[in-house]
Protein backbone atom coordinates (compact mmCIF):
# COMPACT_ATOMS: atom_id res chain seq x y z
CA UNK A 1 0.00 0.00 0.00
CA UNK A 2 1.44 3.25 -0.98
CA UNK A 3 0.53 6.20 1.29
CA UNK A 4 1.22 10.29 0.30
CA UNK A 5 0.08 13.35 2.29
CA UNK A 6 -1.95 15.77 -0.03
CA UNK A 7 -3.32 19.25 1.05
CA UNK A 8 -6.09 20.85 -0.88
CA UNK A 9 -9.34 22.53 0.44
CA UNK A 10 -12.60 21.20 1.48
CA UNK A 11 -15.27 24.06 0.96
CA UNK A 12 -12.71 26.63 1.43
CA UNK A 13 -11.29 25.13 4.67
CA UNK A 14 -7.49 23.67 4.16
CA UNK A 15 -6.94 20.47 4.45
CA UNK A 16 -4.00 18.02 4.78
CA UNK A 17 -4.96 13.80 4.71
CA UNK A 18 -2.80 11.24 4.24
CA UNK A 19 -4.17 9.09 1.90
CA UNK A 20 -4.29 5.47 -0.06
CA UNK A 21 -3.21 5.67 -3.36
CA UNK A 22 -5.97 3.73 -4.36
CA UNK A 23 -8.57 5.81 -2.16
CA UNK A 24 -11.58 7.40 -4.12
CA UNK A 25 -12.34 11.11 -2.85
CA UNK A 26 -15.82 9.75 -2.28
CA UNK A 27 -14.01 7.37 0.15
CA UNK A 28 -12.39 10.05 1.75
CA UNK A 29 -15.02 12.35 2.22
CA UNK A 30 -16.77 10.29 3.27
CA UNK A 31 -14.57 8.99 5.71
CA UNK A 32 -14.12 12.74 7.09
CA UNK A 33 -17.42 13.24 7.78
CA UNK A 34 -18.65 15.16 4.37
CA UNK A 35 -22.23 13.21 4.11
CA UNK A 36 -23.73 14.60 1.90
CA UNK A 37 -21.68 13.24 -0.92
CA UNK A 38 -23.62 9.77 -1.47
CA UNK A 39 -22.41 6.36 -2.73
CA UNK A 40 -24.96 5.00 -5.11
CA UNK A 41 -23.77 3.04 -8.05
CA UNK A 42 -19.89 3.50 -7.13
CA UNK A 43 -19.19 2.97 -10.83
CA UNK A 44 -19.51 6.42 -12.39
CA UNK A 45 -22.80 6.25 -13.28
CA UNK A 46 -25.49 7.78 -11.32
CA UNK A 47 -24.29 11.09 -10.06
CA UNK A 48 -24.83 10.67 -6.53
CA UNK A 49 -21.13 11.29 -5.53
CA UNK A 50 -21.11 14.51 -7.58
CA UNK A 51 -18.80 17.48 -6.13
CA UNK A 52 -17.00 20.18 -8.05
CA UNK A 53 -13.23 19.92 -8.30
CA UNK A 54 -11.84 23.63 -8.99
CA UNK A 55 -16.04 24.91 -9.67
CA UNK A 56 -16.23 21.46 -11.88
CA UNK A 57 -18.67 18.89 -11.62
CA UNK A 58 -17.00 15.61 -11.11
CA UNK A 59 -17.81 11.85 -9.59
CA UNK A 60 -15.96 11.59 -6.55
CA UNK A 61 -16.01 7.61 -6.92
CA UNK A 62 -14.27 8.04 -10.17
CA UNK A 63 -11.27 10.79 -8.79
CA UNK A 64 -8.94 9.13 -6.55
CA UNK A 65 -7.95 11.31 -3.73
CA UNK A 66 -4.36 11.91 -4.93
CA UNK A 67 -5.91 13.90 -7.99
CA UNK A 68 -7.59 16.34 -5.05
CA UNK A 69 -4.18 17.61 -4.33
CA UNK A 70 -3.32 21.36 -4.54
CA UNK A 71 -7.33 21.88 -5.51
CA UNK A 72 -10.42 23.34 -4.37
CA UNK A 73 -13.40 21.23 -3.28
CA UNK A 74 -16.82 21.88 -2.80
CA UNK A 75 -19.59 19.89 -1.38
CA UNK A 76 -23.37 20.80 -0.59
CA UNK A 77 -22.43 21.03 3.19
CA UNK A 78 -19.99 24.42 2.26
CA UNK A 79 -23.16 25.74 0.09
CA UNK A 80 -25.12 27.17 2.73
CA UNK A 81 -23.60 30.74 3.98
CA UNK A 82 -23.87 32.86 7.10
CA UNK A 83 -27.04 30.59 8.09
CA UNK A 84 -28.93 31.14 4.63
CA UNK A 85 -29.22 28.26 2.43
CA UNK A 86 -27.33 28.90 -1.02
CA UNK A 87 -29.77 30.00 -4.29
CA UNK A 88 -29.71 26.42 -5.33
CA UNK A 89 -30.30 24.82 -2.61
CA UNK A 90 -33.39 27.34 -1.78
CA UNK A 91 -34.11 26.91 -5.13
CA UNK A 92 -34.42 23.35 -5.07
CA UNK A 93 -37.07 23.48 -1.89
CA UNK A 94 -38.95 26.44 -3.77
CA UNK A 95 -39.89 24.21 -6.85
CA UNK A 96 -40.01 21.06 -4.90
CA UNK A 97 -36.85 19.76 -6.89
CA UNK A 98 -36.66 17.19 -3.55
CA UNK A 99 -38.61 13.85 -3.51
CA UNK A 100 -36.54 10.97 -1.33
CA UNK A 101 -33.59 13.18 -2.20
CA UNK A 102 -30.50 10.55 -2.61
CA UNK A 103 -30.13 12.50 -5.47
CA UNK A 104 -30.37 16.05 -4.11
CA UNK A 105 -26.49 16.76 -3.22
CA UNK A 106 -24.87 15.77 -6.18
CA UNK A 107 -27.55 17.16 -8.17
CA UNK A 108 -27.62 20.57 -6.54
CA UNK A 109 -23.70 20.50 -7.37
CA UNK A 110 -24.24 20.51 -10.95
CA UNK A 111 -26.99 22.46 -10.53
CA UNK A 112 -24.69 25.02 -8.76
CA UNK A 113 -21.54 24.49 -11.68
CA UNK A 114 -24.29 25.25 -14.11
CA UNK A 115 -25.93 28.26 -12.81
CA UNK A 116 -22.55 30.08 -11.73
CA UNK A 117 -21.27 29.67 -15.61
CA UNK A 118 -24.53 30.60 -17.04
CA UNK A 119 -25.13 33.32 -14.91
CA UNK A 120 -26.92 36.72 -16.73
CA UNK A 121 -27.38 34.77 -20.23
CA UNK A 122 -31.36 34.97 -21.07
CA UNK A 123 -31.17 32.13 -23.85
CA UNK A 124 -30.52 29.33 -21.90
CA UNK A 125 -32.87 26.52 -23.26
CA UNK A 126 -34.04 23.60 -21.50
CA UNK A 127 -32.58 21.29 -23.38
CA UNK A 128 -29.06 22.53 -22.24
CA UNK A 129 -30.26 22.43 -18.56
CA UNK A 130 -31.28 18.78 -19.43
CA UNK A 131 -28.34 17.87 -21.07
CA UNK A 132 -25.69 19.23 -18.30
CA UNK A 133 -27.70 17.62 -15.87
CA UNK A 134 -27.59 14.06 -17.83
CA UNK A 135 -24.91 12.45 -15.66
CA UNK A 136 -27.00 12.80 -12.29
CA UNK A 137 -29.71 9.64 -12.23
CA UNK A 138 -33.17 10.66 -10.46
CA UNK A 139 -35.82 8.23 -10.69
CA UNK A 140 -38.06 10.08 -8.25
CA UNK A 141 -38.62 13.74 -9.79
CA UNK A 142 -39.52 13.52 -13.52
CA UNK A 143 -36.69 16.36 -13.24
CA UNK A 144 -39.61 19.62 -14.37
CA UNK A 145 -38.41 20.56 -10.53
CA UNK A 146 -34.94 20.64 -11.30
CA UNK A 147 -35.49 22.32 -14.23
CA UNK A 148 -37.59 25.10 -12.74
CA UNK A 149 -35.03 25.56 -9.75
CA UNK A 150 -31.92 26.05 -11.98
CA UNK A 151 -34.12 28.48 -14.29
CA UNK A 152 -35.38 30.07 -10.97
CA UNK A 153 -31.60 30.88 -10.42
CA UNK A 154 -30.88 31.81 -14.09
CA UNK A 155 -33.80 34.75 -13.44
CA UNK A 156 -33.38 35.96 -10.53
CA UNK A 157 -31.29 39.35 -10.49
CA UNK A 158 -29.84 38.84 -6.72
CA UNK A 159 -29.91 35.57 -4.08
CA UNK A 160 -32.75 37.55 -2.20
CA UNK A 161 -33.69 35.98 1.08
CA UNK A 162 -32.79 32.21 0.43
CA UNK A 163 -34.40 31.16 4.16
CA UNK A 164 -32.79 29.59 6.99
CA UNK A 165 -30.10 27.19 6.63
CA UNK A 166 -30.70 23.76 7.76
CA UNK A 167 -28.12 22.64 10.43
CA UNK A 168 -26.37 20.31 7.82
CA UNK A 169 -27.24 20.18 3.77
CA UNK A 170 -28.51 16.55 4.42
CA UNK A 171 -31.39 17.35 6.56
CA UNK A 172 -32.78 18.86 3.69
CA UNK A 173 -36.53 18.13 3.64
CA UNK A 174 -36.67 14.54 1.82
CA UNK A 175 -33.28 13.83 2.78
CA UNK A 176 -32.80 10.01 3.58
CA UNK A 177 -31.08 8.91 6.79
CA UNK A 178 -27.53 8.60 5.64
CA UNK A 179 -26.38 4.82 5.26
S1 LIG B 1 -21.62 6.78 -6.90
FE1 LIG B 1 -20.36 7.95 -8.23
S2 LIG B 1 -21.45 8.05 -10.09
FE2 LIG B 1 -22.66 6.71 -8.84
S1 LIG C 1 -33.54 9.94 -6.44
FE1 LIG C 1 -33.88 12.02 -6.84
S2 LIG C 1 -35.36 12.66 -5.37
FE2 LIG C 1 -35.21 10.48 -5.16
Amino acid sequence: MMNRHISFSINAKPVTFQVDARQSLLDLLRTHGYASVKEGCGVGECGACTVLVDDVPIDACLFLALWADGRAIRTTEGEARDGKLSQVQQAYLDTGAVQCGFCTPGLIMTSTAFVEEHKGQTNVSRHEIRRAHAGNLCPCTGYEGIIRAVEKCLNEKETGDQGDAPACACDLPGETPDP
